[in-house]
């Protein structure tokens, strides 16, 4: 029937696939970005924009944060556009469970340390060095979180955990989007990083957690459904 009622979700449904797409394009495009600047850091340049300043201390344990951060961050970030997807899971979930066993021991055996000791060496204020180490804790225990839930079969709860670690893994690509958009406006100044070291996993993790509150229970995943998955973690 071709009525106005029927017409809505249709629409919805088309602007939903399309912020999806144009979101996936976004965080591959950034992370291919960030990745051709490695060229700054193999080897070490210390008069890249990143580097400067940090000759003094980067050959003892920095680099050794640093390295596996490099190697480690992009692998996250797009294992995780797979992690995340309904379509991924329920095709491949023999996959998804291993994806995401690498996922969680990636982010809590690398991410979470090395990023928390690069944030130790932020250059910035205390506070850019607590926004940093915050977000490696938080994303750590997001990442356990949802490992447990896994194991303990709750799935729904599983897949926001892992939700919510995925947006914060995001922030890498938010901070340049932040970063990018200070320079085009000519904003300068401290107080910018400090902003870029909070907001940049603060707002979309607040934003997750708005669009799940106004979720109805007919938009919500029907993951706790999958048996196909749910076998695997038995
Ligand atoms: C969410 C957990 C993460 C935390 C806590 C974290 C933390 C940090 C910190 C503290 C720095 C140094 C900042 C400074 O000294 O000013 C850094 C740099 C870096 N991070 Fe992460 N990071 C995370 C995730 C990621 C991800 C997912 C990527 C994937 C691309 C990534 C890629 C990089 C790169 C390439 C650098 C070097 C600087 C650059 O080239 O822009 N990080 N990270």
């Amino acid at each position: 029937m071709d009525t106005a009622g029927q017409r809505v979700p249709a629409v919805k449904w088309n602007l939903l696939t399309l912020l999806r797409l144009a979101t996936v394009v976004i965080i591959l495009k950034v992370t291919a970005e960030i990745v051709a600047g490695y060229v700054d850091y193999l080897p070490p340049d210390f008069n890249s924009e990143f580097l400067r300043g940090r000759k003094a201390y980067f050959f003892g344990s920095y680099q050794w944060a640093f390295y596996p951060h490099l190697l480690f961050g992009p692998w996250t970030l797009l294992a995780g556009l797979l992690l995340v997807s309904d379509k991924f899971r329920s095709r491949f979930p023999r996959w998804h469970s291993w994806l995401g066993r690498i996922q969680v021991a990636s982010v809590l055996l690398v991410i979470l340390p090395s990023g928390f000791w690069m944030a130790l060496h932020a250059q910035g204020d205390v506070f850019v060095k607590l926004g940093f180490s915050l977000l490696s804790i938080v994303t750590g225990a997001t990442a356990f979180m949802g490992w447990r839930l896994a194991v303990k079969r709750q799935f729904a709860a599983h897949r926001n955990w892992m939700w919510r670690n995925y947006v914060l893994l995001g922030s890498a690509v938010v901070t340049r989007i932040v970063g990018g958009a200070f320079f085009v406006c000519g904003i300068d100044g401290d107080w910018t990083y400090t902003f870029s070291a909070w907001a940049s996993w603060l707002t979309p993790l607040l934003i997750y957690e708005v669009i799940r509150a106004l979720r109805t229970p007919a938009t919500r995943s029907t993951i706790s459904n999958t048996p196909a998955t749910a076998k695997l973690w038995q």
